[in-house]
């Protein structure tokens, strides 16, 4: 069923509630990635054009204990957004209580107010993440209208986002419905060819969206980690590489339903150790001398992923080629990103966390349709999963 979005919503002079997914990488107190707030800012600048109170929130990594606040306040992130916006933002430390009730009382239109960490309230019995149902309704009652733009966090239902939802007429913000379009269109109705690109450590992050996207898929492209588990099952020697063995039956049978969709890279660039320093080479897939692991898709891979992405006019990619962290092993994360990024005519898809991550550090954030602000919740969805998150909020 449709969903609302921001723009239903009739919010002049109305105090908005914004669930907003702040969770950005830290570095001694300051934000080595402002993506996720860059993303949100459609939303937050619509809500103050159109004369709202805006009232923003977010969690900030987890918290159980009171020494894990440190360096999870929200303030630097209230800061950039400021910065952002041209605009103060008022930061208030609470996640509850009168100093925060009266800040909101005194917004005028226009003006945006952000408070502190929701995972706060998880010290004292994981208020926030197990959606009690009293924070929800509290935290409802801060305001008028709710918009849950946190695309990011959609895959839990926690207080913020879900337990809101159920109290106070709510829609999706911008990023949230554009996750959804991009992501979810290109799943269930994409335009073929339609090529995934799967990699990372592990096959057992992957199980699910290899499932669901076999059934959907023209190609399934493996690479990174997980590559090294598939040559196994197939009898190849994979040297020390990673290997997951109690899932070689299902890499197996994953191989064997696939029919041919599934396609193993060719070679491999192999090392003694997991380090730059050693004896750096590529050898064919299968033939891992005793000693070596493999790092990343060789050069022959990176030819052979580039030939089968050819006239591709969907590509959805979701975890790194190698260990693209340090620089030997990011060709193949590199050569996927600059063959996705010369396909003409096609709809380009990152689902978000390492992989994204990767395109940005490697400069090349602006050549693909859509990179996702969401890691868990891009695979949830890519496994065909409902989102709480998403299913909360208000139907048109
Ligand atoms: C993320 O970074 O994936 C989201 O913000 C969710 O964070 P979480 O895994 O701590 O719930």
């Amino acid at each position: 069923m449709a969903k609302k979005i921001v723009t239903d919503l009739a919010v002049a002079g109305k105090k908005v509630l914004v669930r907003a997914d702040f969770n950005v990488p830290m570095k001694d107190g300051n934000i080595t990635n402002d993506d996720r707030i860059v993303q949100a800012l459609p939303t937050i600048k619509h809500l103050l054009k159109e004369d709202a109170k805006v009232i923003v929130f977010s969690h900030l990594g987890r918290v159980k204990e009171e020494a894990d606040k440190e360096g999870k306040s929200l303030k630097p992130v209230a800061e950039r957004l400021a910065e952002l916006l041209g605009q103060d933002v008022a930061f208030v430390p609470e996640t509850r209580g009168e100093v925060l009730e009266n800040a909101i009382d005194q917004l005028s239109n226009g003006d945006i107010l952000m408070f502190e960490n929701t995972r706060f309230e998880d010290i004292d019995g994981k208020k926030e993440s197990k959606n009690d149902p009293e924070l929800g309704k509290y935290w409802a009652s801060l305001g008028d209208l709710f918009v849950n733009d946190a695309f990011g966090t959609a895959h839990r239902a926690h207080a913020s986002n879900v337990g809101i939802a159920t109290h106070v007429e709510s829609a999706a913000g911008f990023l949230m419905e554009k996750e959804i379009r991009f992501i979810g269109d290109s799943v269930d109705n994409p335009e073929r060819p339609f090529v995934a690109i799967l990699g990372g450590a592990k096959v057992s992050d992957k199980i699910g969206v290899i499932e669901n996207l076999l059934t959907k898929a023209d190609k399934i492209l493996i690479g990174g980690g997980m590559a090294y588990t598939f040559y196994k099952a197939q009898g190849l020697d994979i040297g020390t590489s990673l290997l997951e063995e109690d899932k070689l039956d299902l890499a197996k049978d994953l191989l064997a339903r696939a029919e041919g969709k599934i396609v193993l890279p060719v070679d491999t660039t192999i090392n003694t150790a997991f380090s730059e320093e050693g004896d750096v080479k590529a050898v064919a897939a299968g033939s891992i001398p005793e000693g070596y692991m493999g790092l990343d898709i060789g050069p022959k891979s990176i030819a052979q992923f580039e030939k089968e992405l050819e006239g591709a006019k969907t590509v959805v990619w979701n975890g790194p080629m190698g260990v693209f962290e340090m620089e030997a092993f990011a060709k193949g994360t590199v050569g996927v990103c600059k063959a996705i990024a010369g396909l003409n005519d096609a709809t380009t898809i990152i689902g978000g966390g390492d992989s994204a991550a990767a395109a940005m550090k490697l400069g090349f954030a602006d050549d693909f349709s859509h990179i996702s602000t969401g890691g868990g919740a891009s695979l949830e969805y890519l496994e065909g999963k409902e989102l709480p998150g998403l299913a909360a909020i208000s139907n048109k």
